[in-house]
């Protein structure tokens, strides 16, 4: 079954409060939470996140090794974005064992309404589609609640598998360059993705989810 059908179904619960300025949505589906990272999340982030493969594919944005403070600044970091407006960050909470298992973001970019997409999965959690449901729910609802019209992400070449969880949420490819880039700062090639709300809406449609 395709993954987007089964998400978006059990897409019920989603709760916008507006506390203190701090947007804190929460969103769920069928095996995955999605909520703002908080604090407490630390430990688990500087546990998951410290992983070098995970690390290596982020394109720099987390340092290796990362330590409990590392990523307790970044949860700390995080609010001062939302605050801002200029970014999201989600805690993927895998249902069945309540554990944190990863985080996904949206980070507004320059032109107005369009955003860039990241994600990363803790790799013991890997190959259970929890990062295609996740990219589903995160654009879902920037379509629809935070009406963007562009998101965009990109992978390394060497990273095949964030581009399947994208092509699997109506992403397509929008082209590719060479760049100095990542952890290791070595020449990569990466592959840009994008999708916009009418290629959204005809993804929901080919999918047929309402
Ligand atoms: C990329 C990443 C997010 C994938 O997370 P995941 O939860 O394992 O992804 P999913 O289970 O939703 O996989 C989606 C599809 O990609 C495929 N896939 C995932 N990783 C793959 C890999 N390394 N090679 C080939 N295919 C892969 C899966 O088989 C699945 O396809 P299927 O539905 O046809 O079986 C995870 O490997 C990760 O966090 N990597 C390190 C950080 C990172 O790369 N972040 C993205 C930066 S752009």
């Amino acid at each position: 079954m395709l993954f987007p059908i089964e998400c978006c179904q059990s897409y019920l619960s989603r709760d916008i409060m507006e506390n203190d300025k701090l947007t804190d949505i929460c969103m769920n589906s069928q095996r995955i939470l999605l909520r703002n990272v908080k604090f407490e999340d630390g430990e688990m982030i500087a546990h998951l996140a410290g992983d070098f493969c995970i690390a290596d594919m982020m394109n720099g944005a987390i340092p290796h090794p990362y330590s409990l403070n590392d990523a307790q600044l970044w949860v700390e970091k995080h609010k001062e974005d939302n605050l801002n407006s200029k970014a999201i960050s989600w805690a993927i909470i895998e249902k069945k064992s309540r554990m944190f298992i990863g985080s996904i973001q949206l980070r507004r970019a320059e032109k107005n309404n369009v955003a860039r997409l990241s994600y990363w999965i803790g790799k013991d959690y890997w190959g259970n589609g929890y990062a295609s449901e996740a990219v589903g729910l995160v654009i879902d609802y920037a379509f629809n609640e935070m009406n963007l019209e562009l998101i965009e992400a990109d992978h390394f070449e060497r990273n095949p598998g964030s581009g399947f969880v994208l092509k699997k949420n109506g992403f397509i490819q929008s082209g590719s360059f060479c760049k100095k880039e990542g952890l290791m700062e070595r020449e990569e090639v990466f592959f840009c993705y994008q999708i916009d709300q009418h290629l959204y809406r005809f993804f929901l449609n080919e999918h047929k989810i309402d």
